[in-house]
């Protein structure tokens, strides 16, 4: 893994996940020469750590850390050091088999992979605890050691465990939330289906049921998932900040279709936000999927700059076809995370393993060793990093912003909806997608976030949202903003208990349209809309109510209902867009909101070339990511910061190559 130098310049920082507990102690040696070749400067350490450094209960063995470190050190490669609580040893679960984890049938789920552990067990906080207050005493002031990581990717395997310590926790978190029972039946509508309680201990997790589970009870089970795993982060950081000095990060999970963690709500618990991106390789088009990804993780971290915890040099092991990366796109991933506002980019793993699951998965030292194209161009990135060192601390320019909020996308997705083909991330990509093409950038944001230095706002499938945020949607529409809402937004609220008065319930007013019922489309079923668009999956039967009509459909169940509309409210309109429209079409609706909001790319480009501005204060830096086949010419003015060259009026960026140019002050 690598990080951009320090703003004076004179360091790159790099940085890679070690594993040097896999390796014999000859090959340590040859790993800091080699890591000092490609640049890098930083490594985490001790991630999954725990079974070697306590291998029975409160026997710590640290000699072999102790070394690992001092070599790093010795070598000026500076640390990121795991509390190494990830993944419980083999002893917690046959001393304390309560600590497995348990799915919603009772299945048990045991050690022999990662993460087996029951995130509300007090005994596994108890062990865990243990170990953060060994390993943090013993290197709070190691000299290599410059940042904490608590855990890693906390919550990827356990998100959610319904077994009999788990239930008693909820019930726990219930009281909290809810005061009394009255409280909690009436949230969970439990006067449906003879689902009332009368005492706290006759609730339990969603385990697997006979017909539809509550959705309420779902939608808290959610809830208190993401809490639980938060209150591990929480714990270890809290000890650390007695301990340590440096700063606390965990490995977020932004943007890789991981649904189960709010991590708006997890953000103010590290000191600097980190995520974890692999492409997915299926996707032809997976720099959008990184983009989107990034975009959002810099909108959980309010704007400021992050740092790319893990990615890969090449192929992954753990999807089913795992495409290996074509000779430029590392450096092409990884330069469109910095321009996103990555301040450091870091790969998973240092050396690939020889054995194990994860053996197949890319490092920056393949199993062929340096002499290899990852390794050279691993060394590439590095130089580069070092290039751009004055770009780190500054912020991305965005004008746009897409409302997001984890709750609801748990929301939308729970059973028995209209439709199985109303997805959360579905109108999110769609919209994003259309964006990234035009070249216009936009965060990621919670629909708390202050909305009133964006041009556009747009609300793709907000179907739970909570009154304030609505509210502060309509003022910011009012006070001159542009907004788009898309379909099954606005139905309910935090309880999912239906807006009453027709759809789409909070944003009704909003919008000035009023729908009085859906009506899905077939599996494959396409409708069309008299401006030329095409689209499926959803129609409903819309009322305009102050919204001027845009489109309506000329076929489908709704011939001549609207299907597009636009309603002026204060200095500023609402859109709303009451059905899926293809790409074609939402590349056309976008670039009508683009306009009428005017909201401008970052530079003019051609079609698949990636431009982003990132800025501080005066100084701006204009990045351009050629993911096409042909050289491209942008307007630009300045010095090309990876070539030294100037530019002056034209940038020349050749087929897949990145250019970073540091611009002239006008
Ligand atoms: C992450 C994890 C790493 C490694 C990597 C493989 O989920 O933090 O330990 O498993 O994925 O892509």
């Amino acid at each position: 893994m690598m990080l951009i130098g320090r703003s004076t310049g004179k360091t790159t920082r790099k940085n890679v996940r070690l594993s040097p507990e896999q390796w014999p102690e000859e090959t340590w040696s040859e790993d800091i020469e080699l890591m000092r070749r490609a640049g890098v400067n930083l490594v985490s350490v001790g991630i999954f750590s725990w079974a070697l450094l306590e291998p029975t209960p409160g026997r710590f063995e640290f000699g072999w850390l102790d070394r690992v470190l001092d070599l790093l050190h010795d070598g000026g490669i500076q640390v990121d050091l795991a509390t190494a609580t990830a993944s419980p040893p083999p002893w917690l679960a046959r001393a304390h088999p309560e600590t497995l984890p348990r799915r919603a049938d009772g299945t048990i789920l045991w050690p022999g992979g990662r993460q087996a552990y029951c995130p509300s067990s007090p005994v596994f906080r108890e062990r865990s605890l243990e170990l953060v207050r060994a390993v943090a005493g013993r290197y709070a002031d190691h000299p290599a050691v410059v940042m904490w990581h608590v855990s890693n990717e906390l919550g990827c395997h356990n998100v959610h465990c319904y077994c009999d310590v788990s239930a008693e926790a909820f019930r726990g978190w219930l009281r909290e939330r809810y005061g009394d029972l009255d409280g909690l039946n009436d949230a969970w509508g439990t006067a449906f289906w003879s689902q009332r309680y009368g005492d706290w201990a006759e609730i339990n997790p969603p385990r697997t049921v006979t017909a539809i589970a509550n959705p309420t009870q779902q939608l808290d089970f959610l809830r208190f998932s993401s809490d639980e795993q938060r209150a591990q982060l929480r714990a270890e950081r809290e000890l650390l900040k007695t301990m340590v000095r440096q700063p606390v990060t965990t490995n977020f999970m932004v943007g890789m279709d991981i649904k189960h963690m709010d991590y708006h709500s997890w953000a103010p618990d590290v000191d600097l936000v980190s995520n974890d991106h692999y492409l997915t390789a299926a996707d032809p088009q997976a720099q959008l999927g990184l983009a989107l990804a990034a975009d959002h993780t810099r909108g959980v971290a309010g704007g400021d700059p992050w740092l790319l915890m893990e990615h890969s040099t090449s192929a992954v092991n753990w999807q089913p076809r795992n495409v290996a990366k074509l000779p430029g796109q590392l450096r092409r991933n990884s330069l469109a995370h910095v321009a996103r506002g990555a301040d450091g980019v870091l790969f998973f793993q240092w050396r690939a393993s020889r054995a194990g699951a994860e053996k197949f998965h890319s490092a920056l030292v393949p199993h062929a060793g340096p002499d290899t194209k990852v390794f050279r161009e691993v060394c590439q990135l590095g130089a580069n990093l070092k290039a751009l060192a004055e770009v780190r601390g500054s912020r991305v320019d965005a004008d746009v912003a897409i409302l997001f909020d984890w709750e609801a996308w748990w929301g939308v997705e729970l059973d028995s909806h209209p439709s199985v083909d109303v997805t959360y991330t579905d109108r999110l990509a769609a919209l994003y997608g259309a964006l990234w093409r035009a070249g216009v950038t936009a965060d990621i944001v919670h629909p708390s976030a202050d909305l009133s230095g964006y041009r556009l706002v747009l609300a793709p499938t907000l179907y739970l949202v909570r009154d304030v945020d609505a509210e502060a949607l309509h003022r910011y529409v009012q006070a001159g903003g542009t907004a788009a809402v898309t379909y099954f937004s606005g139905i309910v609220d935090e309880n999912d208990h239906i807006r009453l008065g027709g759809y789409p319930g909070a944003f009704r007013e909003l919008l000035g349209v009023r729908t009085e019922e859906f009506f899905p489309l077939r599996e494959g079923e396409q409708v069309r809309l008299d401006d030329g668009s095409v689209a499926d999956v959803w129609t409903e039967w819309l009322h305009p109510d102050g919204a001027e009509v845009l489109a309506s459909y000329t076929d489908g169940p709704l011939p001549g209902v609207p299907a597009l509309t636009r309603h002026r409210v204060g200095a500023g309109a609402a859109w709303y867009v009451g059905t899926r429209l293809d790409e074609p079409a939402t590349d056309r609706l976008v670039a009508r909101l683009v306009d009428e909001a005017g909201v401008r790319p970052a530079a003019p480009a051609p079609s698949g070339v990636e431009v982003v501005r990132r800025r501080d204060g005066e100084r701006t830096w204009l990045f351009v990511i050629n993911h096409t086949e042909a050289e491209v010419r942008i307007p630009a003015a300045g010095v090309e910061l990876l070539t030294g060259a100037r530019c002056a009026g034209e940038l020349t960026v050749p087929a897949g190559e990145v250019a970073v140019v540091r611009e002239d002050r006008v």
